[in-house]
Order: C-alpha cells, then structure tokens, then sequence
C-alpha cells in the first residue's frame, strides 16, 4: 500500500459505529449457537438411493467412473435394499443394465413384465416391503441406440413412446412399484402414465416427473453404468431441456403437475439449484433433485486425489440441495450420507 491509499486511522469509524451493534460473528462463536440457529437440515429422510441391476446371480460389479458404486444382480440388490432400509433410506431407484441381446431399436424390452427392473422390484418389495420403490419408464436401457424413445428414421417419436411407456409403467405397478418416474421427457407422458394406472386399478401409484431435466454432460457416468455409453448416437437435445432456460423449466413443471404429477424433480442437481427454488417457490410441490452421476464422479476423483475432503463435500452438497428447497435427493452418497447422519 502507497501512502496516497492510507486512510488515516482516525478517518475509519470504529466496527460498532459501521455495523451499527450487529454482529453476525456472534451466533457463530460456538457449535451450540450454530447448531441452534442452523436453518437447513439434512436428514436421512430426504435421501433416495438410486442403484444399478445386472442379470445373474450373486453378481456385482464395480462402475469404473463412479468408484463405489456398483451393478448387482437382483440377489445381491435385496441385501442391498435391507442395509439402506436399516439406515432408514425412505427410498430406492432402480436402473437396469440388460444384456445386449435384448435391447431392440424400440426397447420392447420394457414389456416384458419379467424384465430385469420388474423381477428387482418384486424381490425388493418382497422381502423389504417397507422400503419404497421407484421406477424408470424410460426406454433407454433397452433400446440398442441408448436414446429414451424410439428412434424412427432419425426421430425420436413423441406419441408412441408414450403410448410404450405408459404400458411398461402398468407392468412396472403390476411388479410392485410404488412410484412411477419417467425420465424420457416425451411430451404428454405424465398424463398418459396416470391414465394407464388409474384404468389398471393402480390409484394409488405415485408419479415423480423428472420435470425438468436437462440436456446435460454430468450424466457421462451413468452411461457407463447401464452400458449404453458407445450406444447413443448423437445427443438428446431434441426431448432434454437446453441448461439455458429457466422458464421453460417452469412450464415443463406446470404441464406435468396439471398432467397429474406428484413430484418433481429436477436434473442434474447442483449446477441447476436455481431451478430447484425457482420451482419450489412458483409451485410448492414435493420437490426433488438428483445429483447425477457427473456430480457424484467430480466429488470422488477430487477426494481420491487427495484435493478435497470427501465426506465433507458429500454432506455440504446434500445440504445445499435442502437450502435450495428440495424436500428430498436422489444421490449415489445415499448410502454413506445415511451413515454419517446416524452417527452424528
Ligand atoms: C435416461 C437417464 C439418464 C439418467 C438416468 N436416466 C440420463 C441419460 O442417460 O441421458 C442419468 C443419471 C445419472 O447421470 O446419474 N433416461
């Protein structure tokens, strides 16, 4: 500093007379004061634990870029169900990864009231009935392209992938789902999903849109889970939202909860918590993000490495989520999140 930009000590106010008495510092002096004050929480009921499936038996297999995160066979998903039901997960999401021989160019796949998601769901139901399950109606696992809708000379056709995904989410109750989540984003899907249940006696089947999901690079991970990654051909830019718009968002949400949405959820999670409040505060529905694949790897190459503390950025990005409005989270942590919070 020059002598030019010295302020003389006397031409400073003293720190009382500036704050005028407030002193924020005061409240944050001790854990007891912060702990008191706190306004967000997160709790181990706000997590929902999205796992992967494989064919076979007593199968598991890690992911490469998402470290501790595996696909299990069916067998091997129940144990798993029951150590999150022990930790008081309310919820589990599951995403099958078929063999490739039996994905098509439309997913028939999703028919089959035996496919991988429906016999998971009915073993996890049956011997952990207390744990709810959410399920996918999105075409992507099964189709031999990796798109979520069928593909038709070049086009992913709105109206009759509805009319598939409604049908699958019939079997998918029929299985046992308590909770509906189509992540396609077809136009018109939500309203044909409640129809097809309501006209199946399967009232009481919940629907989480993911309302807002956008055409997005954190998902990169995830392919690699459900073996579609050297599938896909192109991008998913003409059903995905563009990570521009914001007011889209909002009416995509308007549309699926007048269609009959219970839920909502937007994706991916951190790089879009506007979305999260905007939507909380505009609609004031249970509303939900996933911290996607992207999300989760960043966080574990960077603690692997040795740049950041892990647990420590787990637990500030779930609780960011719950500052930003969200009544619940869809996160790979669910696991070692619940862990924490029951040791705390
Ligand atoms: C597709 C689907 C995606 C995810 C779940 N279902 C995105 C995609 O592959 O385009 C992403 C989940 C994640 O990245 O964790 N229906």
């Amino acid at each position: 500093m020059n002598k030019l930009t010295r302020a003389k000590p006397e031409a400073i106010r003293s720190v009382d007379e500036i704050t005028a008495g407030r002193r924020l510092r005061r409240m944050r002096k001790a854990d007891w004061s912060r702990r008191l004050v706190q306004e967000s929480h997160l709790r181990v009921d706000d997590l929902i634990w999205p796992i992967f499936l494989i064919e076979g038996k007593k199968r598991q297999e890690e992911i490469a870029a998402m470290p501790g995160v595996f696909r299990y066979s069916v067998d091997l998903a129940v144990l798993q169900a029951e150590r999150a039901a022990k930790l008081g997960i309310p919820a589990l999401a599951t995403f099958p990864n078929i063999d490739m021989s039996r994905r098509d160019a439309r997913g028939s796949a999703i028919l089959d009231p035996d496919n991988l998601i429906n016999q998971a769901t009915r073993a996890i139901k049956e011997a952990v009935p207390g744990i709810g399950v959410i399920t996918d109606v999105a075409l992507d696992p099964f189709t031999n392209h990796g798109h979520d809708g069928i593909l038709s000379e070049g086009v992913i056709v709105n109206d009759e992938t509805v009319a598939q995904i409604a049908e699958a989410a019939v079997l998918q109750a029929a299985a046992g789902s308590d909770v509906i989540a189509p992540s396609d984003m077809m136009d018109g899907r939500i309203g044909a999903i409640r129809d097809a249940l309501d006209g199946n006696g399967f009232q009481d089947v919940a629907i989480m849109s993911y309302a807002t999901k956008f055409a997005s690079a954190f998902y990169g991970p995830y392919r690699e889970a459900i073996g579609t990654g050297g599938l896909l051909k192109g991008d998913k830019k003409t059903y995905y939202i563009d990570p521009a718009n914001t007011d889209e968002a909002l009416r995509e949400t308007e549309q699926d909860l007048a269609e009959g949405a219970d839920m909502v959820m937007v994706k991916p999670g951190l790089p879009y918590l506007d979305i999260v409040r905007r939507l909380k505060d505009s609609f004031a529905v249970p509303t939900f993000a996933y911290q996607v694949s992207g999300e989760y790897a960043m966080i574990k190459a960077a603690a692997a490495n040795g740049w950041l503390d892990g647990d420590r950025a787990m637990m500030e990005s779930l609780l960011a989520f719950k500052r930003a409005g969200c009544d619940g989270i869809l996160t790979y942590f669910a696991l070692e999140a619940a862990e924490i919070l029951a040791v705390r």
